[in-house]
């Protein structure tokens, strides 16, 4: 092996060693990135739906490509996803740590704090939990508003017969980006 390749894979094995016990502050940092990529990719894609062919086909955006979004980055032990009290896509449905959670971060939001800074982290069960608020902005209420076109009705009700997702104003909360990593014992 050259000396560069040697250091290169030296590199790779450091970077992949996992600490010998869990690292909070570490692990809160990486579920910040990971949710921030996760926010940015599902906005761009409901960014570029939207305006290449309208809300209808931008539901269809969604109903394939969030799942696809959150599936491609969790990697490294990671898994992310969203969830809500009110869902739409029956995956999303919050645990009962996910429930709490989400009635303190509706109260956290209701007294006024700002939607950016409301997160939290645990360890239960051999596994590091995060949790990010996500507020409702006036472009979610074109497919999670009370009034939606009758196009955006119909279609939403083809795809999610059980659909919960409806009916929130602007600065509610939608649900929260919920990320898990399994410790290493
Ligand atoms: C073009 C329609 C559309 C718009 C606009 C939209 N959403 Fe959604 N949203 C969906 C669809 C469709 C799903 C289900 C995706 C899936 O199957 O995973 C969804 C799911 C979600 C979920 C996952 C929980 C659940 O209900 O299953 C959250 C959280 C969410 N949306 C938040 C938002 C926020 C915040 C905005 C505004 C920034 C927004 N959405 C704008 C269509 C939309």
């Amino acid at each position: 092996m050259g000396m560069l390749k040697r250091s290169v894979f030296l590199a790779a094995m450091l970077s992949l060693t996992p600490p010998a016990l869990a690292d909070d502050a570490q692990l809160t940092q990486d579920a910040r990135a990971q949710t921030k990529a996760f926010a940015q990719a599902l906005q761009k894609t409901l960014k570029q739906g939207i305006q290449s062919s309208g809300p209808d086909a931008a539901i269809h955006l969604c109903n394939t490509e969030a799942p696809a979004i959150a599936a491609g980055l969790s990697q490294n032990g990671w898994q992310l996803a969203r969830t809500s009290t009110k869902i739409r896509n029956p995956d999303n449905v919050a645990d009962a740590w996910e429930q709490q959670t989400l009635a303190e971060f509706a109260q956290r939001l209701q007294a006024g704090e700002d939607p950016m800074g409301i997160e939290v982290t645990t360890i239960a069960d051999g596994e590091f939990r995060y949790m990010k608020a996500i507020p409702t902005a006036p472009l979610c209420l074109t497919c999670h508003g009370s009034q939606l076109a009758p196009s955006v009705t119909a279609k939403l009700d083809e795809l999610y017969p059980a659909d919960q997702a409806r009916g929130f104003n602007v600065g509610d909360l939608r649900g929260a980006f919920t990320l898990r990593k399994t410790l290493e014992q």
